[in-house]
């Protein structure tokens, strides 16, 4: 049912934990299912993500995704990050059971929200980042998962 990579980042999850005065962190939860995300994100001067972590407070897939998620924002910029979304997510973990689709939204959501803290605390626009939602429902329903 899950795939290899989905049971790796599962059993040995990367980058967990917080970060001390991180540059932007978001907080992103699901009511329906009660799983919570938080990212935090280290970003330097240029714009590059130096360092992402997080904690999850859910399922193995939102465990799995985040993991994954903060793996794929290292070392790239900001606006380069927005491409991290939950597709790009499964396919790094060579996909999820359709039922656990929403649970890799929350990851795309959670590292916008921390995207959309850098923003706000910078003074700055990232093209293309809307502001998040603090719960994912309100997604799933906009669009159809
Ligand atoms: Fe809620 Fe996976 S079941 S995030």
């Amino acid at each position: 049912m899950y795939s290899e990579k989905v049971m790796d980042h599962f059993n040995n999850p990367r980058n967990v934990g917080e970060l001390e005065n991180p540059s932007g962190v978001g907080t992103v939860g699901n009511a329906k299912c009660g799983d919570i995300m938080r990212m935090y994100l280290d970003i330097d001067e240029e714009g590059v993500i130096r360092e992402a972590k997080f904690k999850t407070f859910g399922c193995g897939a939102a465990v799995a995704t985040s993991s994954m998620a903060t793996e794929l924002v290292k070392g790239k910029t900001v606006q380069q990050a927005l491409e991290v979304t939950n597709t790009a997510v499964m396919d790094a973990l060579d996909g999820l059971p359709p039922v656990k689709v929403h649970c890799s939204l929350l990851a795309e959501e959670a590292i916008h929200a921390a995207l959309w803290d850098y923003a706000q605390k910078n003074h700055i626009e990232i093209k293309g980042l809307k502001k998040p939602v603090e719960d994912i429902e309100e997604k799933l329903q906009e669009e159809e998962y």
